[in-house]
């Protein structure tokens, strides 16, 4: 078969990403153009400056994706975009850039969610993978433990009622000093600390496979409030290892649960807490436990990429789907019906 070229494009937060990928699982480029550091300014993510600076950044970005790829746009077989989830105004960039370039170069467009793109990082570098497997979606606005039944196709079991872990990990960074953004801060603190200095809960949902992270966050803020009032000096390490390991805890037990009942032989992570160095390895050690392979991207394609997009929109080439030109940018965009 004829080697199939997609030109990935993820603009749903604030990142702007785009990527070539061969046959969906190699990388020919990858570009990814942050903007954390405006955002660092204001603590978190302005959507509305997120959106001007996609704009200002997304042809460029795609023209080095092109040429770090050494491939024309004549090459690209079809134009693959993140439409949702994500805030409205950086998608709509990213899913209008798609749209004008598709159509331009007379190539099908692909609308693909997000966090199946970020399913699909795992592809890139694990040739061997392939449906079905389970994996646990951790991200900064979600947390999904599906079942990937077949390329494309998800299950859900379970997801958070509350916060994402990424989400908790971003709001815990900011209350103990270290700021935005928190997940990478928290890991390295973590590693000075010690993970059983303070017993904070391991959140249960109502579903068996649920998860909730709103009470660890409230235990975390009493514990830091209380220790203030009494005119204690908390230990920042102490504190970062003891919530990163109630947060892995409830994050692998719920994984651990789901694959003996359902029995699959592979397990897969992905999003940006997948990149979390206590998570990977205690997730890993109770795959190995259990006799399931253990299956995760490489921390660049846990946060946001176009490489994701590729891949996801290649799988979605195969069955003929495409989008057509009222393609939108859906902000709330699910990824099983179910949810
Ligand atoms: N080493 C780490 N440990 C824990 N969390 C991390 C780590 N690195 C990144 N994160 C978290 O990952 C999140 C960012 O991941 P990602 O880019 O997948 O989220 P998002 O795109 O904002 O949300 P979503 O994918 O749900 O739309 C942030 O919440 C960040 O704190
Ligand atoms: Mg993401």
């Amino acid at each position: 078969m004829k080697d199939v070229i997609i030109l990935g494009i993820e603009s749903s937060c604030d990142e702007t990403a785009a990527s070539v990928v061969k046959n969906g699982r190699e990388m020919l480029s990858n570009v990814i153009s942050s903007q954390i550091d405006i955002h660092t300014l204001y603590g978190g993510v302005v959507p509305e400056i997120a959106s001007r600076k996609h704009v200002e950044r997304i042809s460029q970005v795609v023209e080095e994706a092109l040429k770090d790829a050494s491939v024309s746009r004549e090459d690209i077989d079809a134009v693959a975009v993140t439409n949702g989830p994500g805030l409205i105004g950086p998608l709509l960039t990213g899913v209008s850039f798609a749209k004008a370039y598709a159509y331009g170069g007379n190539r099908p467009l692909i609308g693909i969610n997000h966090i199946e793109g970020h399913v699909c990082a795992n592809y890139i570098e694990n040739p061997e993978l392939k449906p079905p497997f389970m994996c646990l979606i951790v991200s900064g606005g979600h947390t999904h433990l599906v079942r990937v039944t077949d390329y494309g196709e998800y299950t859900l079991l379970g997801r958070t009622m509350d916060d994402a872990a990424g989400e908790a990990f971003d709001k815990i960074a900011r209350v103990i000093g270290l700021g935005y953004p928190g997940g990478p801060k928290i890991d390295k603190a973590a590693n000075e600390g010690d993970p059983e200095a303070i017993s904070f809960p391991r959140g249960h949902a109502k579903g068996e496979y649920d998860f909730s992270f709103s009470g660890l966050k409230s235990a975390v803020l009493n514990y830091l409030n209380s220790c203030e009032m009494k005119g204690e000096k908390i230990s920042v390490p102490d504190v970062a290892a003891s919530f990163q390991k109630a947060v892995v805890d409830v994050l692998v037990g719920n994984a651990e649960k789901a694959l003996r009942e359902y029995g699959d032989k592979n397990f897969a992570i992905a999003g940006g807490v997948a990149s979390n160095s206590a998570f990977r390895r205690e997730m890993e050690k109770a795959c190995n436990e259990m006799g399931v392979g253990f299956f995760r991207p490489s921390p660049v394609l846990c946060t946001d990429n176009g490489a994701m997009i590729a891949s996801a929109g290649y799988y979605r080439f195969l069955k003929g789907e495409f989008s057509d030109l009222s393609l939108n940018g859906v902000a709330d965009l699910q990824l099983c019906g179910d949810q």
